[in-house]
């Protein structure tokens, strides 16, 4: 079976193809302020290319795809619709079947296959994103109460002058001096406002260097993370995590999670960063998944821009 996953939920294209447990993985990031027809535009002009990087990397014609799977949400209308749409069209086109899949549920079917075993948790952390999920059942046990943990670096990194949150990192590596920030953790819950606007304070008063503020920044926000997930592994009795989202490509994050695993006896597993980052082979590796369990979505495909994880298998037929 072949199937082609497509991605473009937000500012990345993806488009992945899975031929039995290969993977080909292509995608392109829109670089640029966030106004969702830009990002439209961007994906519209990059399908096509990056449609035949895939099929020529997987040595196959569009023929020769059996099933096309696309992120049906959480995501921006305009991308999102356009990917939706494209998955229509060539299901259309190609006479075969179209799944909708939900791009959280995505990010942690991607950690499982890569890692050939299912976990009992994830740690869901992305821009939007900060949960703690059961895996078994995509129960959400825990999540930020305001804005997602991504978010919230990458703001902190542009109010620096800086792209994202992976410059604001390369900073942090460099400090000195570890500054109190204010921790706020509610049960499993987390909070990353309060903590964002003393960042911002602190910076506007130039009184430390950018380095230490980077670096507390990170450390005291993390530290929240795995205190929650810490509760939760307690509370359901855990043995393993998956951790994935964009969010888990971060160095300092990897280095705490190692001392977490040792601390409570607790297994990470974890994947490569181009399937960390929002990308298509996750969309296939899901859709495929799904359709061979006896998922059936209906068509034409509609977007869910507020999809939630916990309603990952809601949408589908006869069920
Ligand atoms: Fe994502």
């Amino acid at each position: 079976m072949i199937t082609l996953g497509i991605e473009s939920t937000a500012h990345t294209l993806g488009i992945g193809i899975k031929i039995e447990d290969k993977l080909v993985n292509v995608l392109d990031t829109y670089q640029g302020s966030y106004i969702p027809r830009d990002l439209a535009e961007h994906h519209a002009k990059f399908f096509r290319p990056l449609l035949e990087s895939a099929l020529s990397s997987a040595e196959i014609s569009l023929r020769d795809i059996n099933l096309i799977a696309v992120s049906q949400g959480p995501g921006i209308g305009a991308p999102l619709s356009f990917g939706v749409g494209m998955a229509n069209y060539l299901s259309y086109k190609l006479n075969i079947p179209v799944i909708g899949v939900n791009h959280g549920y995505a990010h942690v079917k991607i950690v499982e296959f890569t890692n050939r075993r299912s976990g009992d948790l994830a740690l869901y952390i992305s821009g939007g994103n900060t949960m703690i999920l059961r895996v078994r059942d995509l129960k959400i046990i825990g999540e930020t109460l305001d804005m997602g943990i991504g978010n919230m670096l990458d703001k902190a990194a542009r109010y620096l002058g800086l792209r994202n949150a992976a410059d604001l990192e390369r900073l942090a590596l460099q400090h000195d001096k570890y500054i109190e920030f204010p921790y706020t953790v509610k049960g499993m819950n987390t909070t990353f406002a309060g903590i964002y606007t003393y960042f911002v304070n602190r910076a506007n008063k130039k009184l430390d260097r950018v380095e230490n503020l980077a670096y507390s920044l990170f450390h005291t926000s993390f530290s929240m993370l795995l205190e929650t997930l810490a509760r939760a592994v307690f509370a359901y009795n855990a043995e393993s995590v998956i951790v994935c989202g964009g969010v888990a490509q971060s160095k300092i994050l990897n280095e705490m999670l190692d001392k977490f695993s040792k601390q409570y006896g607790v297994e990470i597993l974890r994947t490569d960063n181009m399937y960390n980052r929002d990308n298509g082979a996750m969309i296939a590796v899901l859709g495929e998944e799904l359709y061979i369990q006896g998922y059936r979505s209906s068509y034409p495909l509609e977007a869910i821009p507020r999809y939630r994880v916990s309603d990952s298998l809601k949408h589908y037929l006869n069920r």
